[in-house]
């Protein structure tokens, strides 16, 4: 396989799921081209996000985020692609979703701010997570799909490519 052509993970949260934008976020990765190799529906557990968001676990807002990303079940996408990590990354936009370009996917279905989810005491809200390097997609994909649940061959960009 190309060295260009990687991974990744995508988590399409509760929120998301709740409003019902998962068809629509699943048709934006696939209008880009990219291909899904994995979808299932999880609710997350404790063990799960400690694990995914290792690094975050000490933060002030930990408890915050864990509790938002249990309030119902998450759309876990994996999806390749040319550059996929790095495409995915410009598909979901700022984290801020109030900082996020209006055609990402945080900035047509989000506008809230970290700074007002924190004043205002409430979950913050940004509707999608996409793994930020190919070492951490690689440890998402391992925390959220088993191996016999990724599907390998080849979408109609793939073929095209000679
Ligand atoms: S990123 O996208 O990983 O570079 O973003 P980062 O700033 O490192 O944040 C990591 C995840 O923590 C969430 N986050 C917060 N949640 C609640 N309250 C506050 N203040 C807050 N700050 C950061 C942020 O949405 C990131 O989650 P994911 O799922 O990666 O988007």
């Amino acid at each position: 396989m190309s060295e260009h052509v990687n991974k990744t993970f995508v988590a399409i949260k509760p929120d998301a799921v709740k409003r019902g934008l998962t068809g629509q976020i699943i048709s934006t990765i696939e209008d880009k081209g990219m291909k899904i190799m994995g979808l299932r529906m999880v609710q997350a557990t404790d063990q799960m996000l400690e694990k995914h968001y290792e690094e975050h676990v000490d933060k002030p807002f930990y408890s915050e985020l864990e509790e938002y990303m249990k309030d119902g079940p998450i759309v876990a996408v994996a999806v390749e692609g040319v550059h996929a990590v790095e495409n995915m990354r410009k598909i979901i936009g700022d984290t801020d979703a109030s900082e996020a370009h209006p055609a990402t996917i945080r900035g047509r279905f989000a506008h809230m701010s970290m700074e007002h989810a924190d004043d205002a005491d409430s979950f913050y809200r940004n509707i999608i997570h996409a793994s930020a390097t190919e070492d951490e997609a690689e440890k998402e994909l391992g925390i959220w799909f088993s191996e016999d649940q990724l599907y390998e061959y080849q979408n109609t960009f793939q073929q095209e490519v000679r």
